[in-house]
């Protein structure tokens, strides 16, 4: 099965689709990592991420190798680790403008589908279950109110040793979300047949378990549907 998880910024996708993964043995892909790979890439060349002729033509060029590790999946660029950096603010910033690119989208969708050609996998951003795979067998809406996602984005930072203010990490994230909801190209937005998840009230455990009993649901019903066409 190939399953989708979309929604905004900080509202618990990584660690959601993560375990879900884990529980179903399934691989793990946090796409926003690769909009972030991008964008580390083009700071270190210091290409100015508001050209977008520029940004298009250099990231055709960049080589991004996904690295399975345990349970970890490492980002490479051209032969560079770049798994530690992508959380860094800048990349952050970056990623969010660069993300609004059509050349940019299209390079990663061309990764992104072929890493779940073969299924088996929990992949996770913003338009996963609209444009990456719109044929996804579940997909999820994760969501939560703008100040619990902003103090779970800061505990976070703080948490990797990224210093982070309270007040300035959710007005980030309100502006991310806006632009990720108002761009042309594959912009934030729940898919029609998308299981919606508020996560507000919910801990990690809680948002798992819901999401696992949907998934229950629906092998249940392809086995049925698999009983049926025997009989
Ligand atoms: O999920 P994230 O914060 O790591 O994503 C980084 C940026 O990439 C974010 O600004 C939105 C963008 N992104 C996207 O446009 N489409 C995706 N499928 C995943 C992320």
């Amino acid at each position: 099965m190939i399953i989708a998880i979309d929604g905004p910024a900080a509202a618990g996708k990584s660690s959601a689709a993560k375990n879900l993964a884990k529980r179903l043995g399934y691989l793990y892909l946090d796409s926003g990592a690769l909009y972030r790979a991008i964008a580390w890439k083009l700071l270190q060349e210091k290409i100015n991420p508001e050209s977008q002729a520029d940004v298009e033509a250099a990231s055709q060029l960049i080589e991004i190798d996904l690295r399975l590790k345990g349970e970890q999946t490492e980002i490479w660029v051209h032969g560079v680790d770049a798994t530690p950096s992508l959380r860094q603010p800048e990349v952050t910033r970056v990623s969010s403008i660069i993300s609004t690119y059509p050349g940019v989208r299209k390079k990663l969708l061309s990764i992104q589908r072929s890493i779940g050609s073969e299924g088996g996998v929990v992949m996770e951003g913003r338009d996963i279950g609209t444009v990456v795979f719109p044929e996804a067998d579940v997909k999820f809406y994760l969501d939560a109110t703008t100040p619990v996602r902003g103090l779970r984005r800061h505990q976070e930072l703080e948490q990797k040793g990224i210093p982070s203010d309270l007040e300035k990490t959710t007005r980030e994230i309100e502006e991310r979300d806006l632009k990720d909801s108002r761009r042309h190209v594959a912009p934030l937005k729940k898919s029609e047949d998308a299981i919606v998840i508020d996560s507000t009230p919910l801990n990690l455990d809680e948002v798992i378990a819901q999401m696992v009993q949907e998934v229950e649901k629906k092998l249940e019903t392809r086995q049925q549907g698999s009983i049926q066409k025997l009989k």
